[in-house]
């Protein structure tokens, strides 16, 4: 079986990890990937939405299933150009995905489905002089949103005025619409549904870290580790959530004629009167996939294949190993705002079964990465990288560096091993959060 994984991310880097573990043992592919992937896929240089590129590629190596991860190319319509050449493909269509990329199409669908959710309201540009009836409307606390593809960084979520207009006028002023939300208290949940047609399978529930800094604090960002499963959740939580969200949702889809396929990630607040939609995304969520496949015993690459030929529902029940996982984000100094690239990654660490590295924004390294050297002063980084010695194997090129998965009995092993793992690598300026599932493991989140 021939696989060929769309992405650059620690999330494909997972999907990779997962799929190569498939007793099928599949040959894998990916693009554009990233320079720690080279062990486990062929890397080709392609970017994720270059629809025509990706297509020739499928054929170049006869891919027998194709995995989009981002969401990017899956709004542009990428899943539905390979689909039209025939290929199995693992994503939504572009009109399914748009239940991640137009916020007011997913608040439509979810009223029609009689789903819990904020309520909103959406300023188009061109609608600054409503800013501040908006802000009277909502708030505090305001929750105010990027109607566009933001990789989960275009939410502000203030009790500050200013903050929540000023995020709005800087979003108006992109071009983009804005959306005023009611804040929603309570317990995030991220839920992952496999869904094919009316099929929806649930994986297991996680939580991410969406601020940069410890205890909640900083700018918002992609991600900054999760956690699972979540022992605070009911008993019947991840069955409430099929059943009042994600099921009604992926039959409201089925009615319009846009059957949804591929993975339907509903982010959502546990308030007092149980799960309420935050929002949705139309693929795997990273970083809480890093944690949730490493759990994840049922072959990934049948998984995958299954629902991309609609055949989900023949599919046997999902089997998952005990205990808890954990990821961490080890991320680029200045993230998010403008993370500094080009420095030697060192102290990198051997994989073992409960504990591993997957990458994100590394590339390869070369003799002339300099700002390591020069940056590094002073740490073993530096030392490493300095003049007259080899080049790096690895320097950071984006945001998020790598993603670091620890497994265990429960949630307190798998945090040891993460962080006694994150501890040995070396990257200048660079940082992570020490409470990733801290408040869980401290029975700080109650319902
Ligand atoms: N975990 C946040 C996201 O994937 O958008």
């Amino acid at each position: 079986m021939k696989i060929l994984v769309i992405g650059a991310g620690a999330r494909e880097h997972a999907l990779l990890k997962g799929l190569s573990a498939d007793p099928v043992r599949p040959e894998l592919h990916v693009a554009p990937g990233n320079a720690g992937m080279a062990g486990t896929a062929t890397i080709h240089d392609v970017p994720v939405t270059d629809a025509g590129g990706l297509v020739t590629l499928a054929r170049e190596v006869a891919a027998d299933l194709v995995v989009i991860g981002p969401e990017a190319p899956l709004v542009a319509g990428v899943a539905d150009e390979l689909r039209a050449e025939g290929f199995a493909v693992f994503g939504p269509s572009a009109k399914a995905a748009r239940l991640e990329g137009s916020k007011a199409f997913a608040k439509d669908v979810m009223a029609a489905a009689g789903v819990r959710t904020a309520r909103a309201r959406q300023l188009a540009p061109g609608a600054e002089a409503e800013i501040e009836s908006a802000l009277d409307e909502f708030g505090p606390t305001w929750v105010v949103k990027d109607d566009g593809l933001a990789g989960g960084k275009g939410v502000v979520v203030t009790p500050d005025r200013a903050v929540a207009r000023a995020h709005a006028e800087e979003v108006l002023a992109a071009g983009n619409p804005v959306l005023f939300e009611s804040f929603l208290a309570g317990p995030e949940v991220s839920l992952f549904c496999l869904v094919d047609g009316e099929t929806v399978v649930p994986l297991l529930p996680a939580q991410d870290h969406k601020r940069a800094y410890d205890h909640d604090k900083g700018p918002n960002t992609g991600g900054m580790g999760a956690y699972c499963p979540l022992p605070w959740l009911p008993e019947d939580g991840v069955q409430r959530i099929v059943d009042e969200v994600c099921r009604p949702v992926a039959a409201e889809m089925v009615r319009r004629g846009e059957p949804y396929s591929g993975l339907l990630y509903a982010g959502l607040a546990w308030g007092p009167e149980g799960p309420a939609v935050v929002e949705f995304n139309a693929r795997f969520g990273d970083p809480e996939t890093q944690a949730v496949l490493s759990l994840l015993k049922t072959p990934l690459a049948g998984l995958l294949d299954a629902v991309a030929r609609g055949k989900l529902a023949e599919h046997p029940a999902l089997e998952w190993e005990d205990g808890a996982a954990v990821t961490v984000v080890l991320a680029a100094e200045d993230y998010p705002a403008g993370p500094r690239k080009g420095d030697a990654i060192s102290g990198l660490p051997e994989d073992t079964a409960d504990a591993y590295v997957l990458h994100a924004g590394t590339a390869a390294g070369s003799a002339d990465a300099g700002s390591g050297a020069e940056a590094g002063a002073g740490s073993a980084a530096g030392a490493e990288a300095g003049a007259g010695s080899a080049a790096p194997e690895f320097v950071s090129a984006g945001g998020r560096v790598l993603s670091v998965v620890g497994k265990g009995a429960d949630l307190a092993e798998a945090r040891e091993r993460a962080y006694s793992l994150l501890e040995g690598i070396e990257l200048n300026g660079s940082f992570y959060r020490h409470d990733i599932g801290a408040a869980a493991l401290e029975g700080r989140i109650s319902l």
